[in-house]
């Protein structure tokens, strides 16, 4: 995995809790991104190294810096770190760009209408693959779909605006709001959630359904509830799209999951530490300060892979296991032990 430093150009505000970070792209090695893919950011903070993946808002070939964008999580370490303390001029360490939300699929042609749904933070990816897919004209059409509490709310307000008045012909853009201040006479301004009967109202004004590929990011509610209305509307599952910020575990699943004392094999050392019922051997090995490799902790990077060598795991939130992995491996980010005595190698 190619780690890189990178310079803070410019720390921009979004709106009263979020933060784009305006990173300088490398004199030499520029670094290379696919719109939709997301950057790992590391950070030593009070004596621990903390990994964070972010989705770049900026995108290639249209933003010459590389940009992600924060929204502080109450009680988050990174977060907070990052909206609190980053100063510009400051060098943050990076991982090589990771993630495959991206617009490199068969469904993607310049027939295609692209909806993007999102709510909260989830716009950062979104605003990069809009940018990107209007700006080569990849698509015949592309339209938003965004949720937030209110117009305050909203991330990225001021560019989705330059975005309709660039792309008259090919972007529009709802906005979904629960707790609207004042009443907006506009039909693509709607008040309340973005639920399924309203997805289906979108979808009724968004003509050729057959046309349509799906890119969803935000909360469980919101991928369950697009996608409930999408299979309604039988488009085919191939062409739904989804990015998870955070990892949603079914406490059903941990039934028989048990407290392990774990083995892990690091470069010819053997540690073993303790993964209390609940706690994923990661988060067991960095609570116990091991310096394990990971980015998204939702079992999609697999940096974090291991090889089991002794005793049973169980993978939990994983929405199927990932082809990559060979039999005997798992990803610690996503592993209970079922066993005590546990071995795995790094
Ligand atoms: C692929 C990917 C892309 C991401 N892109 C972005 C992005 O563009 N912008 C962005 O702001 N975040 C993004 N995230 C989330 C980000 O990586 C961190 O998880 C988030 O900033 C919280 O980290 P923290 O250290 O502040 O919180 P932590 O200290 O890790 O967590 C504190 C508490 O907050 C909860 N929590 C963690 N993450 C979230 C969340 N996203 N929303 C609500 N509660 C949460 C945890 O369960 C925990 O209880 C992305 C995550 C992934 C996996
Ligand atoms: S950290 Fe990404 S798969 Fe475990």
């Amino acid at each position: 995995m190619k780690h890189y430093t990178l310079k803070v150009l410019e720390l921009r505000a979004e709106t009263a809790d979020t933060v784009t970070v305006v990173f300088k792209q490398p004199g030499l090695k520029k670094i290379s991104y696919i719109a939709g893919q997301y950057l790992t950011l590391i950070f030593r903070i009070n004596g621990r190294k903390y990994i964070r993946p972010y989705s770049f808002s900026s995108a290639p070939l249209v933003d010459t810096t590389l940009e992600v964008t924060i929204k502080r999580v109450p009680g988050g370490i990174v977060s907070n770190h990052i909206i609190d303390k980053l100063k510009v001029d400051d060098v943050v360490e990076v991982m090589q760009p990771m993630g495959d939300f991206t617009l490199q699929n068969t469904f993607i042609n310049t027939n295609s209408h692209l909806v993007l749904w999102g709510a909260g933070s989830g716009i950062t990816p979104l605003m990069s693959l809009a940018k990107y897919a209007l700006h080569q004209g990849l698509v015949s059409h592309v339209t938003l779909v965004y949720g937030n509490r209110n117009t305050e709310a909203v991330i990225f307000s001021d560019k989705i605006t330059v975005l309709q008045n660039q792309h008259k012909e090919h972007f529009s853009a709802w906005h979904f709001y629960t707790q609207p201040a004042i009443a907006i006479n506009n039909p693509y301004v709607v008040q309340g959630r973005i639920d399924p009967a309203r997805v289906l109202s979108v979808m009724k004004a968004e003509g050729d359904l057959n046309a349509t590929v799906h890119y969803i990011c935000g909360p469980e509610g919101l991928k369950e509830s697009v996608k409930t209305a999408l299979n309604d509307l039988k488009i085919d599952n191939d062409k739904i799209f989804s990015e998870e910020f955070e990892i949603v575990r079914n406490p059903e699943e941990f039934g028989d999951v048990v407290t392990s004392a774990v083995a892990i094999k690091k470069n010819g050392e053997n540690i073993t530490i303790e993964v209390v019922k609940g706690k994923s051997i990661l988060e067991a090995g960095l609570d116990a300060l091991l310096d394990l490799d990971y980015s998204c902790q939702t079992g999609s990077c697999l940096v974090c892979r291991g090889t089991l060598l002794k005793g049973q795991i169980k993978m939990i939130g994983l929405q199927s296991r990932p082809p990559e992995l060979l039999e005997n491996e798992c990803l610690l980010c996503c592993s209970f032990p079922l066993t005590n005595a546990i071995e795995i190698a790094i």
